[in-house]
């Protein structure tokens, strides 16, 4: 039985082939630590690095490459800008959509900083409308933080103009991009974002273990960590410039390496392209689900508002069977329950037992597309 991978919101799971190559080619041939050390291999894992930020850098529309930092997933990135801005006793606003890792950050530093988290409700598709946010903002904010796209419903925010309004009242404000970078065009050259954090094992098609976040001239997070960087060796204090500021320790210089590969891929290909793709297959498998009577659909099923996320759940039936039935006799792999998303799920009514996800992506076929909804049929 052939796989029919619709888990993309989590990773994407088949990668370009080039991203397979950079990898052995750098576990072959290179191996060594970059910035560490003046040796050739040493040297060439340090280009491999500074390749891979400015095609991040690239992508996003970044002018300075070195204000691209990276992490080890889009989590530790936001970690880094929550940790690193919310000021003790202010009030930080959020959306009632946001994933874990957004939601448990702030509910540590809510006990640990006197915190007061405020949230912007979402509408039943998931979507937070900009109004929600005018009227929590008080002079106590410092900090804004929302989800570009729910990885629950595939509701895509408007941050646009969030970020207009967070800049008329002068609040940071940070995008967890997990769900659309790669997916989406995002150029930083024009929307008001102040710090954008991302996975690079997601839509940019990277291997796990790498992300990084985006942060804007002006902002001057704490790092999370603070170590070796190859830098400044005489001095024990961090360096102030960035990326070396919050890049201390030996990095994940293989997964770079596919990244570098991965990004490169989409910058030729065009995310545009890639996306146009996806909404074609998306807005089939909308329509066939929507076909069916038993599915219940949940979230935009236009893909003009939708990432490529399809939550649904079938009438009468456990969504944790019904993800077992897909699996055990389609191959089909969907992610089920709450998808580390609990707020949006109650918000949508579908707490505790949550929904069946399906996430589609790079690669996903109309024929996958007619699989799911074949074997939803006949379930
Ligand atoms: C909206 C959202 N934010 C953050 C994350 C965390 O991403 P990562 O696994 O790269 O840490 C995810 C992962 O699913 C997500 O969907």
């Amino acid at each position: 039985m052939n796989i029919v991978y619709l888990d993309h919101a989590a990773t994407s799971r088949t990668k370009p082939e080039c991203v397979y190559r950079a990898m052995d080619r750098f576990m072959r041939e290179i191996g060594a630590s970059p910035g560490r050390s003046a040796h050739a291999p040493g040297l060439a894992a340090g280009r491999v690095v500074a390749d891979t930020r400015r095609a991040a850098a690239a992508l996003f529309g970044v002018a300075d490459p070195a204000r691209v930092v990276f992490t080890l997933n889009c989590t530790q990135a936001l970690n880094l800008a929550l940790r690193g801005l919310a000021r003790p006793g202010s009030d930080v606003v959020t959306t009632s959509v946001e994933h874990n890792s957004v939601m448990r950050p702030l509910t540590a530093l809510a006990r640990e900083r006197g915190l007061n988290l405020v949230f912007a409700a979402a509408d039943e598709e998931g979507m937070t409308r900009p109004g929600e946010l005018a009227k929590r903002l008080t002079g106590r904010t410092s900090l804004i933080v929302m989800t570009h796209a729910s990885n629950v419903t595939g509701a895509i925010q408007p941050i646009d103009e969030w970020g207009h309004l967070a800049r008329e009242r002068g609040v940071p404000f940070l995008v967890d991009a997990a769900q659309t970078a790669g997916c989406l065009p995002i150029d930083l050259s024009r929307l008001p974002v102040d710090l954008l954090a991302f996975s690079g094992h997601k839509g940019l098609l990277g291997p796990q273990g790498t992300g990084g976040l985006f942060i804007r001239e002006g902002f001057d997070p704490e790092p999370l960590m603070h170590g070796g960087t190859g830098s400044a060796s005489s001095e024990i204090a961090q360096p102030a410039w960035l990326p070396d500021r919050y890049e201390s320790g030996t990095p994940n210089t293989p997964g770079l390496a596919g990244l570098g590969a991965a990004i490169g891929f989409l910058l030729e290909r065009g995310v545009a392209s890639v996306r146009e793709r996806v909404c074609a297959v998306g807005e089939a498998l909308a329509a066939g689900l929507a076909g069916l009577p038993r599915v219940r659909l949940y979230g935009p099923r236009g893909m003009d508002a939708n990432v490529g996320i399809f939550a649904f759940t079938v009438d009468g039936a456990d969504p944790a069977e019904v993800a077992s039935a897909l699996e055990t006799r389609h191959g089909i792999m969907t992610r089920v329950g709450l998808q580390c998303a609990p707020c949006a799920h109650r918000a949508m009514g579908t707490f505790p037992s949550g929904t069946i996800r399906a996430g589609i992506g790079y690669g996903t076929t109309m024929a996958d597309a007619e699989t799911l909804v074949n074997a939803l049929r006949v379930l």
